[in-house]
């Protein structure tokens, strides 16, 4: 038996972009139902990105999701560059006339939007099996899918958000030859930890070294997050808690300075990819954030652009379906892109400068030490990066 109902948005994914759309389209008083493989408990534990543009913040206070972050986040006014040895402080106040950073987990922001959501009354389905999208060049496109308990459901909306990160199905979904993708692989990945000992910074440290980068990031006062750069093929067998602290000691040292280890509570590989797909629409399905787009994570923008789609996708979609103005879904993907581009480009730029090649390349070493020189001694530098770093251009919701 298949149920058969309507709504006005059908969004495929429960991750921050399918869970703010909803939740802004609620906002214009616009219905939505999301759709969601994967179990709730699994997307609220799913450990990614941490750390919030300014812009990212301010709307997320501005649309009634800041409470916890306001108590609970750590305000950054800047970070710590270490190559050659040393450390080097950027303060994002002082380059960028008051901007800052906020740390603040994904999944806080997930766990904040799925219970707003959900006591709200508005339809989310988590643990979902054989989704699919058709009819996508009417103005009536179908959303089908098979709930928790076995039922199908064929939903007619009246556009279909595409929030379904990069493995989703929906940009399969476009004509084959409608989508260009524009790509490049970085010969190395990831090595994520998250660590139950209070950092050992009060800013994060982005570090060059011979052996490869480090990140020393954090979740909370009480909880570290650090990462290593390790070759791309590399198996998490390889790497027992005492040799991950044992790198990031090595990585991470200047003199005088002492990293604390303690219990590591999750550690995964993850690999580093640049992804644009355009145009990020075709007729009335529209993709936003990873479904769309990847950067590698060096200039922490995924998340970031993740929602700043979908609050260009919610002014969009409130034209379109509450006064028949197509006019902004229509230049939905170019205002996206613009805000894409540059992000791809500042994260390429940031993970080319901090990570070692794998094939020794000399030419290559001192380019990057070079860039790293001035960008701690040129105002003009190192503005660039604080720039791009908090955010450019500010997400706008009014
Ligand atoms: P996702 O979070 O991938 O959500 C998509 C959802 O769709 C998932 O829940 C998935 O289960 C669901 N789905 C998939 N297929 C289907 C289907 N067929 N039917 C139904 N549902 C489906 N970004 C930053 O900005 N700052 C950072 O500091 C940062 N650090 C990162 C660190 C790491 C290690 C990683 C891996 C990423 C990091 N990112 C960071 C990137 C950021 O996490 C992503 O860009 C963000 O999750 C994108 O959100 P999304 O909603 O577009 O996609
Ligand atoms: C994180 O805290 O997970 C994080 C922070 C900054 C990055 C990447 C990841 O550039």
């Amino acid at each position: 038996m298949t149920e058969r109902t309507r709504t006005q948005v059908g969004i495929v994914g429960a991750g921050p972009a399918g869970l703010l759309l909803s939740h802004l389209l609620a906002l214009r008083g616009i219905d939505s139902i999301v759709v969601e493989n994967r179990s709730r408990a699994y997307c609220e534990a799913r450990q990614r990105a941490g750390l919030l543009e300014a812009g990212t913040t301010e709307l997320l206070r501005a649309v009634g999701l800041g409470e916890r972050m306001d108590t609970e986040g750590l305000e950054h006014g800047g970070i710590y560059l270490q190559f050659a040895g040393e450390r080097h402080h950027l303060d994002f106040r002082h380059l960028t006339g008051g901007r800052w950073v906020t740390i603040w987990a994904q999944t806080e922001i997930v766990k904040d939007l799925i219970r707003t959501r959900l006591a709200a009354g508005a339809q989310v389905e988590f643990e979902v099996s054989g989704t699919e999208v058709a009819d996508l060049d009417t103005d009536q496109p179908l959303l089908s899918f098979t709930d928790a308990a076995g039922t199908r459901h064929e939903v007619r909306c009246d556009a279909i958000a595409g929030c379904d990160g990069f493995h989703g199905i929906c940009r399969d979904s476009m004509p084959p030859g409608l989508v260009r993708v524009a790509e490049r692989g970085y010969p190395y990945s990831w090595l994520g930890i998250l660590a139950m000992v209070a950092p050992s910074t009060d800013e994060l440290i982005y570090s060059r070294h011979a052996h490869g980068f480090a990140l020393h990031s954090m979740r909370s006062p009480q909880v570290g997050r650090l990462y290593l750069q390790v070759p791309a093929d590399e198996e998490i067998e390889r790497w027992p808690d005492d040799r991950i602290w044992d790198e990031l000691r090595v990585r991470l040292r200047v003199p005088g300075w002492e990293l604390e280890d303690g219990p590591i509570a999750e550690k995964a590989i993850s690999p580093m990819r640049s992804f644009v797909a355009s145009p990020m629409r075709y007729g009335r399905l529209f993709l936003a954030g990873d479904a769309a787009h990847i950067v590698p994570p060096t200039g922490a923008k995924g998340l970031n652009l993740a929602l700043a789609d979908v609050t260009v996708l919610a002014e969009a979609l409130t034209s379109l379906l509450l006064r028949d103005d197509a006019g902004p879904a229509d230049a939905y993907s170019d205002a996206c892109l613009g805000r894409v581009w540059r992000a791809t480009h500042f994260s390429w730029w940031m993970t080319s400068m901090l990570h070692v090649d794998p094939h020794p390349d000399p030419f290559g070493a001192e380019l990057q030490l070079s860039q790293l020189r001035y960008v701690v001694s040129s105002r003009a530098a190192a503005t660039t990066l604080a720039e791009n770093y908090t955010g450019y251009f500010p997400i706008r919701w009014s």
